[in-house]
């Protein structure tokens, strides 16, 4: 099981940089990125021992004519790649993994072992991972303040890639030319990067040969409530039941009855008596649900909690006996909370929650429970040194992209998977108070590409039937009628992976480790389909080049 202790001993690992003095409830609402927590873990060989760590020096500000980046900087920074030239041939491409909102060290796994590594293999091309800037070490800014984060912006980390490609000599074959557009680039990214490999490729396709999208969260939604509808469609359905009725009683308490004495039975029961607020409190008791987008495929990188929370509760007997005594109480909380009748059955999955709650997650807290749970002092916020890079995604959420994930967007007649005491109001503390933005993101800045429609010739789009963050990417149909289903095409690849979660065709297995189950069909496949229209765009990469080859066809056709 992974707990709240663990989490943070991962996000230790994350780098050396991560010592803000954040509480586990603002390390859990940061860590809720787009990223699956399992790419935190460590694979097979280091791969930082079999990859050098080079940078390259891009400008800091790539748009002098944009007011937004004042006041402007000259400068430039060192941007962090790795990459992996051992199937390159004349002729074979690029292949640039965004690493997106994380330390590119937390992807370098899949240069060795991942779609980028056989995709590289298959076209005898280099595999790279690209950091973003304000991740790992590739900051163009002395220090985190507010003001210093003004250059982190999608756009201004597009056209650091653009520059990667115009401009990168590779250690050892400096004296070949892998700059675009002499050379291939085809891009790839999972969610965040996902969405930015799809913007890429419209954006600058003179550069971009051809990109890949996977879960690539293209809608930049402000109240995204819609994260847990999937989760609520797709997971256990005892559980969901279980789920939604014991958060109703959690809200008809919290926020209609509104009994301070009631409340504080409530928060007492689940062990959690000294949470001051009540959405800090609605908060914790919703971790297991947290946990549903680290599934994967592949055990070894499978986070088991969400799963382990569900059978938790239900398991049709008490699995934690020093709950048995709170059973008086519950039913109390159960009738007061409007579930008069269905006590008998509510009861037991009611303690098998505050059990597991305990065991997985109340146990670790050290200190006083508002230090770990509390998420409304502004003091937690202040710290905006170099080293406080946890404030980075958080800044992006804030400005433009938004995904705060709300009980309280749920329609009306329909019991959400968390409290309704988590709105936006909740969701967007660390926005005021790290950053003193107290205005909805523009999510302007990022649906002018396009959104749920964006579609260009060679840019796939490769999403999980399964994924909370689906309702984001152009695949969101049924969860969200703006967007359309499209025929699939070797152009453009519209490809939905069945019974998949989050971006679950970035990883592989080695040839020695697969077996008659693993990787499973669904991700044999759409590894092969992957493979197969990339060799395609590469044939017509050599078709077109050889259009323009003077010596053979004249000048015909510009690139
Ligand atoms: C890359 O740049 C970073 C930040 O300036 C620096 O800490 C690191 O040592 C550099 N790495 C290499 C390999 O030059
Ligand atoms: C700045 O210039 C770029 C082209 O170099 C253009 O794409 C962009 O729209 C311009 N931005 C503004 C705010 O004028
Ligand atoms: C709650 O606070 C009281 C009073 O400060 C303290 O005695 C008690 O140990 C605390 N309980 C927990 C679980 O933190
Ligand atoms: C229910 O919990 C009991 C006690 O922990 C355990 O032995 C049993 O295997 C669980 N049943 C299921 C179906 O998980
Ligand atoms: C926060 O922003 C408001 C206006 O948006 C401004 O008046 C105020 O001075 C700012 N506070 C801080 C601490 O910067
Ligand atoms: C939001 O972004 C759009 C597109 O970049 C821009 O035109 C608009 O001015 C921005 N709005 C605000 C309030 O900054
Ligand atoms: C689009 O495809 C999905 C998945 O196959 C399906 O659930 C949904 O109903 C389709 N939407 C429409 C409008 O046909
Ligand atoms: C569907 O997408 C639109 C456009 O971004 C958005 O306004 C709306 O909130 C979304 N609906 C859901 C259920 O997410
Ligand atoms: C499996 O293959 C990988 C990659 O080729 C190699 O590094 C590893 O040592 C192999 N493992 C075993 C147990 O042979």
């Amino acid at each position: 099981m992974v707990k709240l202790g663990a989490l943070c001993a991962l996000l230790g690992m994350v780098g050396a940089s991560f010592v803000a003095p954040l509480n586990a409830a603002i390390e859990r609402r940061v860590r809720r990125t787009t990223i699956p927590r399992h790419e935190l873990q460590k694979r097979d060989t280091d791969p930082s021992l079999l990859y050098p760590a080079y940078n390259l020096s891009v400008p800091i500000d790539h748009f002098h004519n944009d007011s937004l980046y004042e006041p402007h900087i000259h400068g430039r920074f060192h941007l962090r790649y790795w990459f992996d030239a051992q199937y390159y041939k004349a002729g074979g491409p690029v292949i640039v993994l965004q690493s997106g909102e994380t330390s590119g060290e937390d992807r370098l796994g899949f240069l060795q072992k991942g779609l980028l590594h056989d995709l590289a293999k298959a076209t005898n091309g280099i595999g790279v991972v690209l950091e973003h800037r304000y991740y790992g070490t590739s900051f163009p800014v002395p220090d985190l303040t507010t003001e210093n984060m003004r250059f982190l912006s999608t756009d201004q980390a597009l056209a650091d890639e653009v520059f990667f490609a115009q401009n990168v000599k590779f250690h050892g074959l400096e004296h070949l030319d892998l700059t675009a557009p002499n050379t291939a680039y085809i891009g790839y990214g999972g969610s965040y990067a996902g969405a930015f490999n799809a913007f890429l490729r419209k954006l600058y396709p003179d550069v971009f040969w051809g990109t890949i999208s996977s879960s690539g969260v293209v809608e930049a939604i402000w109240d995204y409530w819609a994260y847990f509808e999937p989760i609520r469609v797709y997971a256990d359905q005892k559980c969901i039941e279980f789920d939604q009725k014991i958060t109703n009683v959690v809200d008809k308490i919290l926020i209609g009855l509104k009994d301070p004495a009631t409340t504080a039975e409530l928060k007492g029961v689940f062990g959690l008596a000294n949470v001051t607020y009540d959405d800090d409190f609605a908060q914790v008791i919703a971790s297991g649900l947290d946990a549903w987008q680290n599934k994967n495929w592949d055990p070894a990188l499978n986070d088991p909690t969400f799963d382990n929370w569900c059978s938790a509760i239900t398991n049709s007997s008490i699995v934690y006996s020093d709950t048995e005594s709170l059973k008086p109480k519950v039913h109390d909380l159960l009738k007061k909370g409007g579930y008069s009748h269905e006590v008998d059955r509510l009861t037991t999955p009611f303690l098998n929650w505050i059990g597991w709650l305990y065991e997985n997650v109340i146990s670790s807290c050290q200190g006083t429970q508002d230090s770990c749970y509390g998420t409304h002092n502004p003091a937690n916020y202040a710290q905006d040194d170099i080293t406080a890079s946890w404030r980075s995604w958080p800044y992006q959420v804030c400005t433009q992209w938004g995904f705060l994930q709300t009980g309280s967007g749920v329609p009306a007649n329909q019991l959400p998977l968390i409290s309704r005491t988590n709105d936006i109001a909740y969701e967007s503390i660390i926005c005021k108070y790290a950053f003193n933005i107290t205005t909805p993101a523009n999510v302007t800045a990022i649906n002018k590409y396009g959104g749920f429609g964006i579609s260009y010739p060679r840019l796939a789009i490769i999403d999980g039937e399964w994924d909370p963050w689906r309702p984001a990417t152009p695949h969101a149909s049924p969860f969200n009628t703006t967007a359309e289903n499209r025929t699939s095409t070797v152009d453009e690849p519209f490809i939905l992976i069945g019974d998949a979660v989050h971006h679950w065709d970035e990883n592989d297995l080695f040839a020695n480790e697969t077996t008659s189950s693993l990787p499973p069909k669904t991700i044999v496949d759409v590894h092969a389909k992957e493979i197969s229209f990339v060799l395609s765009w590469m044939a017509e990469w050599k078709q077109q080049k050889r259009e323009v080859t003077p010596f053979r066809y004249g000048m015909s056709k510009p690139l």
